[in-house]
């Protein structure tokens, strides 16, 4: 009988272990997912690596201020994904208005953010839920 009460007491254990777990992880902002601040970071700079070689869209920074666009990126990510943070430039209308970017480029500045998070070591779910945030701005990219 006790053999049986203890195993009882485990399994009881075990379940609300893996409830608990499970509860933590999707109450967890993306923000915390991606590492923070510093997450983020390590992030925009492998984007900012794929992109310099990426001559679909290389030409478009020419005249880029890329330290800007590097700080306005981590600020926007960190922003959209729910932490802390202040996005304090442009908006992606007035941003990217003028570029004329076709549905192509924007597909390939995603791949790279993809190659950016995957040498970042983010977990898939979070690139996922990022990737689904930032679609929202397509049209606005697009458009602009
Ligand atoms: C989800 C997709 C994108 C996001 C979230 C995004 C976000 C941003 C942000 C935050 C900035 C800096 C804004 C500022 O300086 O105030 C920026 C600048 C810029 N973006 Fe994007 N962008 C996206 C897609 C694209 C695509 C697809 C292209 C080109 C094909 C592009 C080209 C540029 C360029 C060239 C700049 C620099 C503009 C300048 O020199 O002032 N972006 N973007």
């Amino acid at each position: 009988m006790k053999a049986i009460i203890r195993i009882f007491a485990l399994v009881f254990i075990i379940f609300n272990c893996l409830t608990a777990c499970t509860n933590l992880s999707s109450k967890t902002k993306l923000y915390d997912q991606l590492g923070g601040t510093t997450g983020i970071t390590h992030i925009v700079d492998n984007l900012l690596y794929e992109l310099s070689s990426n001559d679909q869209v290389l030409p478009l920074f020419t005249n880029t201020d890329i330290a800007r666009f590097r700080q306005k990126m981590i600020e926007f990510i960190g922003n959209v994904a729910g932490g802390p943070v202040l996005y304090s430039g442009d908006n992606m209308v007035r941003t990217h208005k003028g570029m004329a970017i076709t549905p192509g480029q924007f597909n390939s500045v995603v791949e790279d953010l993809i190659l950016a998070m995957e040498s970042s070591g983010t977990p898939v779910a979070a690139q996922n839920h990022l990737l689904q945030l930032l679609a929202r701005y397509y049209s606005e990219i697009i458009s602009a």
